[in-house]
């Protein structure tokens, strides 16, 4: 168990990057239409065709897109998992050229340490959230944990140097960026980013965000509050695992129940689960306890009202969704992480980083498939990044 909480990582893996398809490779520069925030410059480079580190910090000198107060002399190219059509993992493929994005004036330009993956990277990948995505091509990831190195002018709180983590896209499926976290580096708006905690290394922070902001928020939005119960589908998730624990150690969860299969009991219990259910032995709902609040991260919402007390929530992430239960879609937000920092700080809330991680860069296309299978304990790690 030792292995999955507060796991510290310390290997370092020789960097080797796949050779990319030769059909891509040949291409000498990938489409970009430059995008709201970004004028995401995630552009394959051709000779001449990428743009030079500022040379001058005077704000006056620069565009309104390039208005830094600093610069460290970053380089312009980066390396980058990049997809340019829809698909399954094959559409992914490193590229090594690609420019490093420009940062506006309310973000900062993030080293990426580490990285992590949630469910909306592939299914955003397969195209599910076409209609609301931003255009193709794409470097995916949403979770970020690294180290500032320039800021744009309006930048009030983060300075250089700085060591943060968030999820970089505001709305998930409202037009998440095109320039994401699989990479380099990564242009992120300073409020949706706090200080990493000191407790945690990169690898586990890069874990918390979007999971943590999700269970934070959808509890919240079900009115959670000290001495209620609750019911945790999918307890040994990215998501489930911090719900049980910000219901219980943020919040004052007086009961705390989950479900996961039976390897994962001993882990739930470990993070303060009090009545661990094997789903491959039991049915949730034919227990004759009720919760107050059933929070479903499976998709098995038509089950979850049975569990519930009446006049209780259902907080439903995904699949259908049966009334009273409701559905939400998360919003980032760095003050909720602020808010959350001193819990994890005094190790109440534990990270829980997938024991078959931290994935190597290289292996970005194994994490993916590891992801879709379902069966991830936490989260699915992306470090060390070049
Ligand atoms: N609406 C939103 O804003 C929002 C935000 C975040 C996530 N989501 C969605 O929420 C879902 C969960 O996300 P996640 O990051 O937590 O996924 P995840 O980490 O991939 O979840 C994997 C976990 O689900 C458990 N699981 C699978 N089937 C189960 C079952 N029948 N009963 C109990 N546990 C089961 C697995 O445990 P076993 O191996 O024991 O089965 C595994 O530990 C995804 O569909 C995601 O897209 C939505």
């Amino acid at each position: 168990m030792e292995a999955l909480l507060g796991s510290t990582i310390s290997t370092t893996f020789p960097f080797s990057f796949p050779i990319a398809r030769p059909s891509l490779r040949s291409s000498p520069s990938l489409p970009i239409t430059p995008t709201r925030s970004q004028r995401a410059a995630i552009t394959a480079v051709a000779p001449g065709n990428f743009r030079r580190p500022q040379a001058s910090s005077d704000p006056s000198a620069s565009s309104s897109t390039d208005t830094l107060v600093a610069s460290s002399g970053e380089p312009s190219k980066m390396k980058a998992w990049v997809y340019d059509e829809y698909g399954d993992v094959s559409v992914l493929r490193a590229e090594d050229g690609v420019l490093v994005p420009q940062v506006e004036e309310d973000q900062v330009l993030v080293k990426v340490v580490a990285a992590a993956l949630n469910p909306v990277d592939f299914k955003r990948m397969q195209g599910k959230f076409k209609a609301t995505d931003s255009p193709l091509p794409t470097i995916p990831g949403y979770d970020v944990a690294g180290i500032v190195v320039k800021v744009g002018s309006q930048v009030k709180n983060l300075k250089e140097g700085d060591e943060v983590y968030g999820d970089i896209n505001e709305k998930a499926l409202e037009n998440p960026k095109q320039s994401g976290s699989l990479a380099e580096f990564t242009a992120v708006e300073e409020k949706l980013l706090a200080l990493k905690p000191q407790k945690i290394d990169f690898a586990q922070a890069a874990g918390l965000p979007l999971a943590i902001e999700t269970a934070y928020e959808g509890l919240e939005k079900a009115g959670f509050s000290a001495g209620k119960t609750i019911l945790v589908l999918g307890g040994a998730g990215g998501v489930g695992s911090l719900v049980i624990q910000v219901a219980k150690q943020v919040l004052g969860a007086s009961r705390v129940a989950a479900t996961a299969s039976t390897g994962k009991l001993e882990l739930l219990k470990s993070l303060g689960v009090d009545l661990a259910i094997d789903y491959t032995k039991e049915n949730f709902e034919d227990l004759p306890e009720k919760f107050d609040v059933v929070f479903d991260t499976v998709g098995q919402g038509d089950r979850a009202v049975k569990a519930v007390k009446e006049g209780g929530s259902v907080v439903v992430l995904t699949g259908a969704v049966t009334p009273p239960g409701f559905r939400f879609v998360v919003t980032s937000d760095g003050a909720s992480l602020t808010k959350l920092n001193p819990f994890i700080e005094e190790g109440k809330i534990k990270p829980v980083v997938d024991p078959k991680g931290p994935f190597p860069f290289s292996q970005v296309v194994e994490a993916f498939t590891y992801l879709e299978t379902g069966r991830a304990t936490g989260k699915v790690v992306i470090y060390p990044i070049p």
